[in-house]
């Protein structure tokens, strides 16, 4: 067994209907690192994380979770989430930063009120990671996307994950903030030691952030160091999303290969 993975993919195949989204796909992901994933829309990103979350059950292959089968693995508080619509939030929603963050806790605690003060300095310490703090008992509806962004990412900081999965974080992200946005999480990576999985657009922000990269359309075409990618890269994009690239909004035309 690979104890340095936090996760591990073993040939795995998903297919919703009869459309195969996903095909042989292998990943295994070090404890520690920074891995961005990037891909066409449709591509199957999403898909992979929710099959990765246990959301999806995948008609084919194995997924290790901190060395354990998906299966058997119990510790779900270990593993925070963002999802890719976490942020299209209803500007009248009455709840303050404060309380959206520790909506994360209770979901995962219960007794929380019994343990008011370390409930407070939980909720506080996420909030500072995120760069947050001064913002605690401002309306979530008055925030911008980017600011309601690094909320939700606190929310799910709040219960200490070592890991850490964000679906394209920066779509409500204003452009001249994406950079801040990007060297908040090298920080969570970096100074607190989480491991980040991270859905993305903007591989070019971010490269010099990431440990690794993988590129997926349909099938992993590339997964390795940020370096190897770098080298890649200057060969043209393409060849990572494989020949098909263009085809995949059509899709249907690798059905039934079970
Ligand atoms: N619930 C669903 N039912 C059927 N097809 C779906 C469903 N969710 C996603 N798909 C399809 O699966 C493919 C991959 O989707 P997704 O994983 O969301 O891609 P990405 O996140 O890379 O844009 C797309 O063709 C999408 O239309
Ligand atoms: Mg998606």
């Amino acid at each position: 067994m690979k104890s340095q993975s936090i996760i591990e993919i073993k040939n795995l195949f998903y297919r919703y209907e009869k459309d195969t989204v996903l095909e042989n796909i292998n990943l295994s992901i070090p404890i520690g690192s920074f891995l961005a994933i990037v891909g066409p829309n449709g591509s199957g990103k999403s898909t992979l994380l929710k099959l990765i979350l246990g959301l999806l059950k995948p008609q084919k292959g194995v997924i290790r979770l901190f060395g354990q089968e998906m299966s058997k693995f119990k510790n779900w508080q270990q593993i925070g989430y963002v999802s890719q619509k976490a942020n299209s939030f209803n500007t009248g929603f009455p709840a303050t930063v404060f309380e959206v963050v520790s909506s994360g806790l209770t979901k995962k605690l219960g007794l929380f009120r019994f343990f008011k003060k370390e409930h407070i300095e939980k909720v506080n310490e996420a909030l500072d990671a995120v760069g947050m703090m001064k913002f605690s008992n401002r309306n979530i509806g008055e925030l911008s996307g980017g600011q309601q962004q690094r909320v939700f990412i606190a929310r799910a900081l709040v219960s200490e994950p070592k890991l850490l999965i964000l679906d394209e974080p920066t779509v409500g992200v204003d452009v001249e903030n994406v950079n801040s946005f990007y060297h908040m999480l090298a920080d969570l990576n970096k100074k607190r030691g989480i491991t980040l999985l991270l859905v993305t657009h903007d591989i070019g922000t971010i490269s010099d952030k990431v440990t690794h990269v993988a590129c997926l359309n349909k099938h992993l075409h590339f997964h390795g160091e940020t370096s190897e990618f770098e080298q890649h890269r200057s060969e043209g994009m393409s060849e990572f999303y494989g020949t098909d690239v263009h085809l995949l909004s059509h899709h249907h035309d690798h059905g039934g290969v079970f």
